[in-house]
């Protein structure tokens, strides 16, 4: 999208953290927002951080994992603005512990908001983008952990490795619709993500990460949270991405060479020896993806123009 102006963007957990810093720079920059979030009283509070007479901004209370309520909220959403343009998948539960005492209910929850609320938004929005056939765009919050595994988060690492696939493979779908699609993987940003237990509904309550998780959370708010990145620098962030329709939008650089270690592990595991489709005179059939490769040409001439 090159023009941002009145467009409407459908920002989930977008009451808190960085969901609020993109609602906020969006806002800014003259879009209309929806703010749907589990959390009605985090919405009124998020609410209240707008002018007082904003008629651009709707909250909306929202459970990404429910589906019936998804479209209730999308309702809404068209029948307050008329149209969605941008959908940001941002709702997720930072899910932390490690696998070997992980139980179904932490399973459960961690792919029913992290990778099955992202599905749902697909599900529900995209086709509402389609209908009106103006230009749009997807954001996934993925996260680092998308990108590498590290700390022992593998449910989290799970769900976002997922939804970094299903933007990679969305995009070469809507690219002739004009729609972009963006996988966006923060590093450390300043929010409320420590206190993730305080989310947790009770059907899910069978875990043994919830006291280490409550014991530690006063401990990350005050002492790791605070280094991360502001949320309003990460929505300007966002912002640009969805201008520039980057495929990856990457905001911390300090996690490159955790990236590069990862990558460079996989090269250095592909055998040497000619690949058995190419042996029998099958070359037609071996996997690339020209995408990658026009998007690294896009990003360098980017670098080099700046
Ligand atoms: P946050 O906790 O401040 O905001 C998340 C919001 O999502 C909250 O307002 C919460 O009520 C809402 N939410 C949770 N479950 C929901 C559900 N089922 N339906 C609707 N809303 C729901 O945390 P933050 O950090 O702003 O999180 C946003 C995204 O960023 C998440 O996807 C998280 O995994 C990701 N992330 C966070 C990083 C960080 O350092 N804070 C780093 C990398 C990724």
């Amino acid at each position: 999208m090159e023009r941002i102006d009145g467009a409407v963007a459908f920002i989930t957990g977008g009451a808190s953290g960085m969901g609020l810093g993109m609602a906020r720079v969006f806002s800014r920059a003259g879009m209309r927002v929806v703010i749907a979030d589990i959390r009605q009283e985090a919405i009124d509070v998020a609410l209240a951080q707008f002018p007082p007479d904003n008629a651009g901004v709707l909250g909306v209370q929202l459970d990404v994992a429910d589906r019936a309520a998804y479209v209730r909220a999308a309702d809404a959403a068209e029948a307050r603005f008329g149209k969605i343009h941008i959908l940001v998948n941002n709702a997720g539960v930072g899910i932390v512990g490690p696998l070997l005492t992980a139980t179904y209910a932490d399973w459960d929850w961690g792919l029913a908001v992290n990778l099955g609320g992202v599905i749902n938004g697909i599900q529900t929005i995209l086709p509402r983008i389609r209908r009106h056939g103006e230009p749009g765009h997807i954001v996934t919050t993925a996260s680092m952990s998308g990108i590498f595994a590290a700390g022992l988060a593998g449910i989290y690492t799970t769900a976002k490795y997922a939804v970094v696939g299903l933007m990679e493979s969305l995009r070469p779908e809507l690219e002739p619709l004009a729609i972009g699609v963006s996988a966006f993987c923060p590093g450390l940003v300043d929010t409320n993500i420590g206190d993730v237990e305080k989310l947790r509904p009770s059907e899910y309550r069978d875990s043994t990460y919830t006291n280490v998780s409550l014991e530690r959370a006063a401990f990350m708010r005050e002492k790791i949270f605070p280094h991360g990145m502001a949320p309003l620098e990460v929505g300007e962030r966002v912002l640009q991405g969805i201008l520039r329709n980057d495929m990856w939008i990457l905001t911390h650089s300090e996690y490159r060479e955790g990236a590069e270690q990862r990558f460079e592990a996989i090269l250095a595991s592909f055998p040497t020896d000619p690949a058995p489709l190419a042996r029998v005179g099958a070359e037609a059939m071996v996997v690339r993806n020209p995408m990658f490769v026009r998007e690294r040409e896009r990003r360098m001439a980017q670098r080099a123009a700046t």
